[in-house]
């Protein structure tokens, strides 16, 4: 992997990596460099038996004010039609490992874009989301229109997009865009407790307890439920059902191996 100018990457803790944006001068503004970063180290991650969870945080002060805007005036519509942009944000989507957010802070267009990409999402009590691309212009461009709608409901998705508004670290818990509020000196530590619990559990099946929540988005309830039967089949055959089962009735500690 190149070196990297937008994010810091830890070591693997006790499975979970952890991700942080840095660039404190633009409130952490995705430009492509970012995002790109972020595509690969999660993509080495995806490939990585001991990571069983990612961390993604934009430290103490913001989480990320949306895309770079700076980089994006350089646009035209040819350009944002040949942009690049879409492929990262696909490659971070299919990201197959729990993918859980700390938020302090702004959390704004392409940054809430980027909550709404993560499966857990913890908020300090400073935290505000929003989508102020109308502002500029623009509509949110990262999923923000689709993705929110499903989050949040029709009537606060369109008062969010339409008017740029931002609610609070409260009201997203309230409207389900995230699960947790705490003080911000907690939402790192909180979010790794998430992390670290999700670590110790059997790899495959989070892994497809995943996939099959997140079909829900986009199907309809009778083949989410097919795939759900096919996933809860597919775990018949694996080993960790076994020690699950096995520790359960043997009244111990499971010991997972991801096979
Ligand atoms: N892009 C580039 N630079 C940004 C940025 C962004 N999205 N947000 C903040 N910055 C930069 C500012 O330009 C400023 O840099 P300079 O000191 O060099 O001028 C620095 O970060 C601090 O910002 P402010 O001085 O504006 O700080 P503030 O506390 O007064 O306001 C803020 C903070 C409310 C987040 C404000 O910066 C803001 O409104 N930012 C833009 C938010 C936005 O519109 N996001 C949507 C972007 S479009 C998008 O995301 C499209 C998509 O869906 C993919």
């Amino acid at each position: 992997m190149q070196d990297l100018q937008d994010i810091l990457v830890s070591d693997v803790e006790r499975g979970v990596l952890t991700i942080t944006l840095n660039r404190p001068d633009a409130f952490n503004a995705l430009r492509n460099q970012l995002l790109k970063e972020m595509a690969e180290v999660l993509d080495d991650a995806a490939a990585n038996d001991e990571i069983k969870a990612v961390l993604v945080t934009g430290g103490e002060k913001v989480f990320a004010a949306g895309a770079d805007i700076k980089e994006m005036a350089s646009l035209d519509a040819v350009g944002v039609m040949n942009d690049i942009r879409p492929t990262y944000w696909k490659r971070i989507a299919n990201f197959p490992k729990p993918l859980i957010a700390a938020v302090n802070g702004y959390a704004l267009g392409g940054g809430c874009e980027l909550v709404m990409h993560c499966d857990i999402v913890i908020a300090g009590d400073n935290a505000q989301f929003g989508q102020p691309e109308i502002n500029l212009g623009i509509i949110p461009g990262a999923g923000g229109t689709q993705r929110l709608i499903k989050a949040v409901g029709k009537s606060m998705a369109m008062q969010m997009v339409l008017s740029g508004a931002f609610i609070t670290a409260e009201q997203a818990r309230d409207f389900g865009l995230i699960s947790e509020v705490v003080i911000p000196e907690r939402t790192i530590e909180r979010a790794r407790e998430i992390a670290n619990t999700i670590a110790k559990k059997p790899p495959i099946a989070v892994r497809l307890a995943k996939e099959v929540l997140l079909k829900a988005f986009d199907t309809t309830l009778d083949s989410g439920l097919n795939l759900e039967r096919k996933a809860f089949t597919l775990l018949a055959a694996t080993e960790d059902r076994n020690e699950g089962i096995a520790a359960f009735t043997e009244k111990r500690k499971p010991n997972f191996k991801g096979k």
